[in-house]
């Protein structure tokens, strides 16, 4: 189903890694609704060779990028838009990775020097990117910028462990960097808390099963999909949503507003 809703717009898409990341979806969607797109990952992610395919499928480029370096950055949005030929009007930052939550490690054991790996790639790279982009103005002119979040960022779930503080810091840095990017150019900036989601990344969280399982039952509407997610995304990165900006956007079925649902009870 095509509206048409992104025609002319340029954007970046980061973090497909396969057919499963959210990413991945929103990058099919966006060129399904009319943009054109360059999509990047970190190198190593590159190696596993799956962002190929999808990069033949939309005749979109394969720029890659290390989130956490600043050159690599630099270049990726410098290339972008020579590729695109313009400005950019949507960046979606799509990136996770905790090195203590992959080794199993607890909250209350964590290996510090990992966790501040896990904020370079989890949050401060939302900052590195807008960083960059604000520096090069390479964003048009009521452009729209997303990172994915999750709601531990507010509410405790002890298994998401450290990324819980991780998100809070990436939330506050959109809020924080929104002003300055609405400021310059009438660009917005905002996160969008989704559903637990069957992917690389989510799936390597502890006891991923029944957390995705719960939040199912909780939720009126049950878990929002990785599709339904990037149908947000475009909603966010179209002209329909201009005036949205430094948000926190929950996309959960409305599980947050949650406080106990019957169904939970009732096995
Ligand atoms: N899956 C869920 O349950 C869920 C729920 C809420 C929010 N999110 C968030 O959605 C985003 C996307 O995750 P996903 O679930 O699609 O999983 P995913 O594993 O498919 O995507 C994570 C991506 O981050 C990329 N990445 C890691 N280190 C990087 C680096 N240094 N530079 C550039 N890219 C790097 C990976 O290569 C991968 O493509 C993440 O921010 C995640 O926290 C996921």
């Amino acid at each position: 189903m095509s509206n048409n809703l992104l025609k002319g717009k340029r954007g970046v898409i980061s973090g497909a890694l396969n057919d499963q990341s959210i990413a991945w979806k929103v990058a099919e969607k966006c060129v399904e609704q009319g943009a054109t797109i360059v999509l990047t990952n970190a190198p190593v992610a590159m190696r596993m060779g799956e962002i190929n395919a999808l990069s033949e499928k939309l005749n979109a480029k394969v720029i890659a990028a290390d989130a956490t370096d600043m050159n690599d950055l630099d270049k990726l949005f410098r290339e972008s838009q020579e590729v695109l030929g313009g400005k950019l009007d949507f960046v979606l930052h799509s990136i996770g990775m905790s090195v203590n939550v992959r080794k199993g490690k607890s909250y209350t054991d964590l290996n510090h020097e990992w966790s501040k790996n896990s904020i370079d790639v989890s949050a401060l790279s939302f900052h590195k990117m807008m960083q960059v982009l604000y520096k090069q103005d390479a964003m048009a002119d009521w452009g729209s910028i997303l990172a994915l979040t999750y709601m531990a960022a507010q509410r405790v779930f002890p298994d998401y462990n450290e990324m819980a503080d991780i998100k809070a810091m990436l939330e506050s840095i959109g809020r924080s960097f929104g002003y300055h990017m609405g400021t310059k150019s009438k660009v917005r900036v905002n996160t969008i808390s989704q559903s637990p989601t069957w992917t690389t990344a989510g799936a390597g969280v502890k006891g991923f099963k029944e957390f995705y399982d719960y939040a199912d039952k909780m939720a009126p509407l049950g878990n929002a999909s990785a599709e339904s997610c990037a149908d947000y995304c475009i909603a966010m990165f179209s002209d329909l949503t201009r005036m949205v900006t430094m948000q926190n956007l929950f996309h959960d079925g409305g599980f947050s507003n949650m406080g106990m649902n019957p169904a939970i009870l009732e096995q």
